[in-house]
């Protein structure tokens, strides 16, 4: 008979092997992705829990399900706390993921085969906004808009221009690669010429929103869609806010409209997320982001880095690595073996394949986590400097031992051994 109680780490211990490994890989590595954090234990205590085993379709207080009077609690807190933190009318807490979060937003707002306009993929939109290999740009008509080449910003007049000729029926601003502040009055302003709706996706800049360093979309968007995971240091999952009057709309889009049952257990974990965010140690927190992120661009751009329009006003970079005769690619895998971890990224009119690109984008949201402040930033820019500019394995394994060092002054989940996380 199963023993319901047996810990991970004898009831499977192949898979607390890996979770071992996976966690030994964050503790002793640079995690430079823009898109990743560390949750804290809390956040996944609350996923590891039997929560997990109830379904729950439906909304609090109208389930299709019995014994959900507890998770109408739970689900309630996770709304409550999601509305005061971002000062929304309305939130569902129950989307999956960003990408399911934006599919049932569209739904909700747009017949399939309308046009909708979102941010070019290659110039730092998402695939769920319209890219032909997803479902948005297959359900809907989608064109696309970029950032001027010159400066690595969205230029307004030219977007209001765009808008005009194209007339979208939904406007999407937000993306993964964007860098500046966005201005969402001048998103609403352009989509109310057109009568489009605008939805702003905030996913990668949540937790600045939260924080207060970055401007917020709600005011400004009929709807907004996030990720809980990026900045907002989070479980891996979303959620959308949006006016009084579009609630319905929204709740039925996410149920029945696209998914069945929500995960109690991550909503739980929301919850926790939200109320570590409405705290003034989550404020200074999002400070630290943004400024270790701009130390970082100015660090790399003394190194003779090239950064997409200049700088940084959020806590991610593009790093155009043309100048260093490099692609994107072959810099990945290089921090890579250094035990820097970013990610390669196309940067505008990219001239290479995204399979290649030019360049890398990063992120400083997981290591201001850590506790790393503009100090550690300075001496990455020379440690990442260091390995792109000699990547011999001499070169790669002294850069890798100063990240180990790092790493070890750094502490992460101190108190975990994975296969005994619980
Ligand atoms: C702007 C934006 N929207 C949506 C998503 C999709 O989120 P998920 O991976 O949770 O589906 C991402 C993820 O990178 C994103 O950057």
């Amino acid at each position: 008979m199963l023993d319901l109680n047996a810990p991970l780490r004898e009831a499977d211990p192949a898979v607390a092997r890996l979770v071992d490994a996976e966690l030994a890989r964050q503790r002793h590595g640079l995690e430079m992705i823009a898109s990743e954090n560390f949750a804290s234990r809390a956040v996944i205590d609350a996923m590891g829990t039997p929560l997990t085993n109830k379904y729950a379709e439906g909304y609090p207080g109208r389930r299709y399900y019995g014994g959900c009077e507890v998770v109408d609690q739970v689900e309630q807190l996770a709304i409550d706390r999601a509305k005061e933190l971002f000062g929304a009318e309305h939130a569902n807490v129950q989307p999956h993921s960003g990408a399911q979060a934006n599919f049932a937003a569209f739904m909700a707002l747009i017949r399939p085969g309308e046009l909708l306009m979102g941010m070019a993929l290659p110039h730092g939109g998402h695939l769920s906004h319209g890219a032909a290999v997803n479902h948005s740009g297959v359900v809907w008509r989608a064109v696309h808009y970029g950032v001027d080449p010159a400066t690595g910003r969205i230029d307004y007049d030219a977007l209001r221009e765009q808008v005009r000729r194209e007339r979208p029926r939904l406007l999407i601003a937000g993306g993964s690669a964007y860098s500046r502040i966005l201005d969402f009055a001048a998103f609403r302003a352009i989509a109310d010429e057109v009568e489009a709706t605008l939805l702003v996706d905030m996913a990668h800049v949540a937790g600045l929103v939260a924080g207060g360093v970055h401007p917020s979309p709600v005011p400004h968007a009929q709807v907004v869609t996030s990720t809980t995971h990026k900045t907002l240091r989070g479980p891996r999952a979303g959620f959308i806010l949006c006016r009084a009057d579009l609630a319905k709309a929204i709740d039925r889009s996410v149920f029945p409209g696209t998914q069945g049952g929500p995960l109690e257990h991550v909503i739980a974990a929301k919850a926790v997320a939200f109320g570590e965010a409405l705290t003034g140690d989550f404020r200074r927190y999002a400070a630290e982001v943004v400024e270790n992120a701009r130390v970082l661009a100015a660090a790399l751009a003394d190194r003779g880095f090239a950064i997409v329009s200049g700088g940084t006003d959020t806590h991610l970079m593009l790093v155009d690595l043309r100048p260093k005769h490099l692609t994107g690619k072959v810099a990945e895998q290089v921090l890579g073996k250094a035990g820097i971890t970013v990610n390669k990224n196309t940067i505008p009119d990219d001239p290479q394949s995204p399979f290649v690109t030019s360049g890398i984008r990063i992120g400083t949201p997981a290591l201001t986590t850590r506790g790393m402040g503009t100090a550690e930033m300075e001496l990455i820019a020379g440690l990442m400097d260091r390995a792109l500019a000699t990547p011999d394995d001499d070169t790669l394994a002294a850069v890798r031992a100063e990240v180990e060092t790092l790493s070890a002054e750094f502490p992460l989940y101190e108190r975990a051994t994975a296969g005994a996380a619980r």
